[in-house]
């Protein structure tokens, strides 16, 4: 599917003022090692924008040189950024905002004692979405997904990675993928959909497991990629969901369609992730067991670990994915909230970072980079977002702080004063 583009009509603007630009540029390939951290900040900055993309950015002194700029004053609109922080708007990579209602009897029950999985099997988890997500019109589930956008804008977050998924039957997930599209008309962002009809197998194929599969490959797949609706195909490889050789599957068909593939992996149990990477998945998922074998695997691929580190906020977990010993090892690691209603109803990537920098022990630079950069690496989308430089997509995150240390150490709240995507001003 071809993503929106940013408006051409999207007038001039120049953003100014600004104490510290985070500006991410420079380096060839997702982040890694010693690099993940260097965020080549430039103080008293200044951006000029037009067509919704970046002409330049430097110092505020250069900016006012620019000829360009001093020629079409009148027509540029200023943005004073007021001394503050100013990043690439997060790229949120893994999220599955379709659904249609919070699951608070799961949330209680967690409380009380019960797993992930132990709830799953007494018909709660992502089965006990799938009914009302059926049952919602396609407008509906638009609107719930529009409101959780704007949150995201909001929060500093420009470009989001969607998943269906709680349909799980042809009809209800390409309705899903539609409400995408539809929203993708009205949110100034960029959104990357994903069909994940591969969640769980839904119960009226408990005993037919094959048959749910060539739903998915054969009608599912097919359709979303004639249709265009969508970009990547995911899996959730697990315990209660599915087997590699059932990924395998998926993924062959994703690649007969031409689609990109992802997979949430080794989220409550450990896989080997080998025989997956012949199909060149933009990115792994989780990742809170996998196993050391599994890193130089992963560090000499183009595949990005997103780690999630809200769901086991969420879940109650302690034991966080492996941050440092992947980022040593050399794998690329991204960021991203896998907002959703059963292990991490969140929109706020700040929060993430937050996560990241205290659970995890990556340093605040690590984690800005892995929610910008590497997360554009995750959607294969990083010539176009992801870093402050002349010709990728106009995409702010403005924040009323002087550090960019603060957007990980004040947690719990929202720092983002502006966010700006596509040129355009995208909070309210
Ligand atoms: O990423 N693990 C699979 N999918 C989601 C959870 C979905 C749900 O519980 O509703 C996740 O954590
Ligand atoms: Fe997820």
């Amino acid at each position: 599917m071809k993503t929106k583009r940013p408006k051409a009509s999207a007038p001039p603007i120049l953003l100014t003022n600004i104490g510290q630009l985070v500006t991410l540029r420079g380096g060839a390939g997702p982040r890694r090692g010693r690099d993940l951290g260097e965020l080549n900040i430039v103080e008293d900055a200044a951006v000029l924008c037009a067509a919704g993309k970046i002409v330049s950015a430097g110092t505020r002194r250069e900016a006012m040189r620019d000829r360009w700029l001093q020629s079409r004053k009148r027509e540029v609109r200023e943005i004073d950024c007021g001394g503050g922080v100013v990043l690439p708007g997060f790229v949120d990579s893994h999220t599955h905002p379709v659904f249609a209602a919070p699951r608070l009897i799961d949330f209680e029950k967690r409380i009380a004692g019960a797993t992930y999985e132990e709830i799953a099997s007494a018909g709660g988890g992502i089965g006990a979405s799938i009914a009302a997500v059926r049952k919602a019109p396609r407008a509906a589930l638009a609107e719930i997904v529009l409101s959780a956008l704007r949150e995201m804008a909001a929060q500093g977050t420009t470009t989001v990675e969607a998943k269906s998924g709680y349909a799980l039957n042809v009809e209800g997930e390409l309705k899903s993928l539609e409400a995408l599209k539809v929203v993708s008309a009205s949110w100034p962002g960029t959104l990357v959909p994903t069909l994940l009809g591969a969640h769980i197998v839904p119960a009226e194929f408990r005993d037919k497991r094959g048959e749910y599969l060539r739903a998915i490959c054969d009608e599912m797949v097919p359709t979303a990629a004639r249709r265009k609706l969508a970009q990547f195909v995911d899996v959730f490889v697990e315990r209660g969901a599915f087997t590699i050789d059932e990924a395998r599957q998926v993924f062959a068909a994703a690649r007969k369609w031409d689609l990109g593939v992802r997979a949430h992996v080794c989220q409550l149990t450990p896989a080997q992730v080998g025989p997956l990477m012949e199909f060149d998945p933009a990115s792994f998922d989780h990742m809170d067991y996998v196993g050391d074998d599994e890193l130089p695997l992963l560090a000499k691929s183009n595949t990005v670990a997103t780690l999630l580190p809200g769901a086991l906020y969420f879940l109650g977990v302690t034991r966080y994915p492996a941050a440092r010993k992947m980022i040593d090892a050399g794998v690329a690691v991204a960021l991203a909230t896998d907002y959703n209603p059963g292990t991490s109803p969140t929109t706020n990537m700040q929060m993430v970072l937050s996560l990241a920098c205290t659970q995890m022990k990556m340093s605040p630079g690590e984690a800005i980079a892995a929610a910008t950069i590497n997360g554009a690496h995750a959607l294969r989308m990083a010539e176009r977002k992801g870093s402050i430089e002349a010709g990728k997509d106009a995409d702010f995150a403005m924040f009323a702080v002087r550090d960019y240390r603060e957007i990980c150490y004040w947690f719990g709240s929202n720092l983002c004063g502006m966010a700006v995507a596509g040129g355009e001003v995208a909070t309210p």
